[in-house]
């Protein structure tokens, strides 16, 4: 039979120092229809294995220079050829050898002489073993390459579905934002527009009002001159009558009732400006000092005196800056958001504090306006309130965060005002902390 022209069944490396048993081995082997490759010692096979890629190993033990164990621990310890099977021959047939051959990574064990019919049983059993072993193997590399392929597409996929919440969650954000603002937008333009008919009416009706009762009062004066007979009963009622005091503070209180109706007049004014929402799907010229002077407006009452403390001190440093692009109703929203966390921050560290130290270091707010570079806007709104830790400041932007009870804090006035500055405005919100000593928000928008 030629061996060489059929395919071979297996390949078979056979390491032996008798050339006789090496001329045997691959006879025998060859005729069966194995790949045999002879190596007369160890050392030779070791530097010939490199090229060849055997699925057996017949190997001898006692050879001069470099015995069987020895070839044995070096195959073993090389991971190209660690998985080989290998079976010793000897002519030695003694236990010990026998298990020193298969410690040190034999599989099976021939002793010399040998039969013809026993080396070829053994050396077709540890072939097959062989080629079904890598067959596994092979299926497991691949199962598990698909398995890491699978895995791969899990965790983008993974990626995509966080990506996509993460932008429903924003979308989320801004429609409630929107229309949140829309109809507080509507509902506040008109309440201004329906009190300022009224206040109209009240404007108009009590300057004639004060006509008239200035009228009124000089006719009781000029009563008060005739001469009446004493016991009457209008003389007592007009002696009762106190003219000089009524003369006196009727104008003062009819000039309060005016104030106090130009006071409304501002604040309805403010409310329209603040909420305006009319045109918000496109930019317009504002005046940002405007929406700032409307937002402080519709915060007085929060930041007028109480009970705990004296008044908070707003200190405008307003720059020579004119008006900009922009969403005017959005950014009063911003500025409404980060005034009143301030507030918010002063109420909560005031708890703590008498009203004499309130007084003595009163709570205060600066807001400044400038230009930078001709191409920004920047606003600037410090507070020396309680200030946040550098692991507070790192949170205070996450939507839902928020330090306050339930009920007072959403958690989502810093992300919606993120979003409207750095989203919607092309611009930046920053924000400087030091703990204990107060906080400011820089918001820097483009000048388009
Ligand atoms: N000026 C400030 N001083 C101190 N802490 C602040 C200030 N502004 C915001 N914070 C902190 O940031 C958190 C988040 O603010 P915000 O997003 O407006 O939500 P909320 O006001 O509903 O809590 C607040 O709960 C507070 O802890
Ligand atoms: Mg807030």
């Amino acid at each position: 039979m030629e061996p060489s022209k059929t395919k071979a069944i297996g390949k078979i490396v056979i390491i032996d120092d008798t050339p006789a048993n090496l001329r045997l081995l691959a006879s025998l082997l060859g005729d069966r229809g194995y790949q045999v490759r002879p190596f007369p010692s160890g050392k030779l096979a070791l530097a010939g294995l490199e090229r060849c890629d055997p699925d057996l190993i017949l190997l001898d033990i006692q050879m001069p220079q470099m015995d069987g164990y020895e070839v044995c621990q070096i195959l073993k310890s090389q991971p190209k050829t660690r998985d080989i099977p290998i079976i010793f021959i000897s002519a030695l047939s003694e236990a010990l050898d026998k298990v020193k051959a298969f410690s040190c990574g034999g599989v099976d064990y021939i002793t010399k002489p040998f039969q013809a019919e026993e080396v070829i049983a053994r050396v077709a059993t540890h072939v097959e073993l062989y080629h079904l072993q890598q067959q596994l193997q092979n299926q497991n590399t691949y199962q598990a390459s698909q398995l890491i392929k699978q895995n791969k597409q899990l965790q983008e996929m993974n990626q995509e579905l966080i990506d996509q919440y993460r932008l429903v969650k924003e979308a989320q954000l801004q429609l409630v934002q929107t229309e949140k603002m829309a109809t507080l937008g509507n509902l506040i333009s008109g309440v201004a527009h329906e009190v300022n008919n009224p206040l109209g009416c009240i404007n108009a009706n009590l300057q004639i009002a004060q006509d008239y009762i200035t009228e009124l009062l000089d006719f009781i004066q000029v009563s008060q001159t005739i001469d009446l007979p004493a016991d009457s009963d209008l003389t007592r009622r007009l002696n009762e009558f106190e003219i000089e005091f009524i003369q006196e503070d009727l104008p003062q209180l009819l000039d309060s009732i005016l104030r106090s109706t130009k006071t409304i007049r501002d604040i309805s004014d403010s409310l329209r400006v603040f909420s305006r929402t009319e045109n918000e799907q496109k930019k317009s010229c504002f005046n940002i000092h405007a929406g700032l002077d409307s937002t402080l407006l519709i915060l007085r009452y929060r930041l007028k005196a109480n009970h705990q403390r004296p008044a908070i001190r707003v200190t405008k440093e307003y720059g020579a800056i004119s008006d900009i692009e922009c969403f005017p109703g959005k950014l009063n929203q911003v500025f409404m958001n980060i005034i009143a966390n301030a507030i918010d921050a002063f109420d909560e560290a005031n708890t703590d504090r008498s009203y004499g130290d309130i007084d003595a270091n009163p709570n205060q707010i600066w807001i400044r306006t400038m230009f930078i570079d001709g191409t920004m806007l920047q606003i600037e709104i410090q507070d020396n309130g309680s200030g946040m830790s550098e692991t507070l400041q790192a949170k205070v932007f996450n939507q839902g965060f928020t330090t306050k009870a339930v009920g007072k804090g959403t958690g989502l006035g810093l992300a919606i005002a993120r979003q409207i500055i750095e989203v919607e405005h092309g611009g930046s919100l920053k924000l400087q902390s030091i703990e204990g000593e107060g906080s400011t928000f820089t918001i820097s928008l483009p000048i388009l």
